[in-house]
């Protein structure tokens, strides 16, 4: 029996980019998409035709109804998943602090946060060796922003992201003895939908290039693969950690010494 993965989110960036990955390797793949239907469904065309049981399931995860109905999807069209990536996310770009509407933060809370948060709920519920499950991984994907309160404009990501990392640390101790296993994991700068337009912008690129110490952003592939290794049992002694994936954290301009 081929193995299962979840990636919310999956239908484009990171999560598409795992989703490839892991239907190369045999996994069946559940991807789940909030308005992106078209997306999602030319992806599982393309991973059936690598061999993949895949389909398709809508789902916004900051609706707790709507993620219990995903995991419900999920083990009825495919069975009891082996694997969650928790790719789902969104940006608050150039958000001052004092400019942010109760909306606005209450919207970012509930899907980078509490989507989460919910998504690991019900993965344990049907992972955990506790609840007769057969253990497994989870996958958060945070952002090397939690490490500096982002950059400019970015502070509420940030500590939504940095949830992301506390929570991972806490839930990962909560269920290793029940066969689960938990990384967060933390991309820098990386070019997917989320940050393309912006880096359609020389000057914008050419900051970013250089706050960054291998010079670049990063290609998704150059995420995925990480990601993809966290899944294997390649891995299997790690657990309860954050990987930053992220072309060697954020450059600070050296100066000579003086005097
Ligand atoms: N790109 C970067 O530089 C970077 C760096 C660090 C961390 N990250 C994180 O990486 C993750 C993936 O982002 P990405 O870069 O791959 O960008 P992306 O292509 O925009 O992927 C994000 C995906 O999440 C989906 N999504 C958003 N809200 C959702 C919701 N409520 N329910 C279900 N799906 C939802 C989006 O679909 P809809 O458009 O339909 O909502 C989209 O498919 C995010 O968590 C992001 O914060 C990205």
């Amino acid at each position: 029996m081929s193995k299962i993965l979840l990636v919310t989110g999956g239908a484009s960036g990171i999560g598409a980019a795992v989703a490839r990955i892991a239907a190369e390797r045999g996994f069946s793949v559940a991807i789940n998409y909030r308005s992106r239907r078209e997306q999602a469904e030319s992806l599982v065309s393309e991973l059936r035709s690598l061999g993949s049981r895949a389909v398709a399931i809508e789902a916004d995860v900051a609706e707790p109804n709507q993620i219990q109905h995903l995991y419900a999807r999920v083990k009825q069209d495919l069975g009891v998943p082996d694997a969650v990536l928790n790719s789902a996310g969104i940006a608050t770009s150039g958000l001052r602090v004092e400019d942010a509407t109760p909306a606005e933060l209450t919207r970012l809370l509930h899907v980078n946060v509490l989507g989460v948060m919910l998504s690991c709920g019900e993965a344990a519920r049907t992972m955990s060796t506790k609840n007769g499950g057969s253990g497994g991984v989870v996958i958060n994907v945070s952002s090397m922003a939690a490490t500096i309160g982002g950059r400019p404009g970015n502070s509420h990501y940030a500590a939504s992201k940095a949830a992301v990392d506390a929570f991972s640390v806490g839930f990962a101790k909560e269920v290793a003895a029940e066969g689960i296993r938990v990384v967060s994991v933390r991309p820098g700068f990386t070019i997917t939908d989320m940050t393309k337009d912006r880096l359609e912008d020389a000057a914008f690129r050419q900051v970013i290039a250089e706050t960054i110490p291998l010079g670049r952003p990063a290609r998704v592939e150059e995420v995925a693969a990480p990601i993809a290794w966290l899944l294997s049992n390649e891995a299997s002694f790690i657990t309860g950690t954050c990987l930053d994936i992220s072309g060697g954290g954020f450059a600070i301009a050296s100066a000579p010494r003086q005097g």
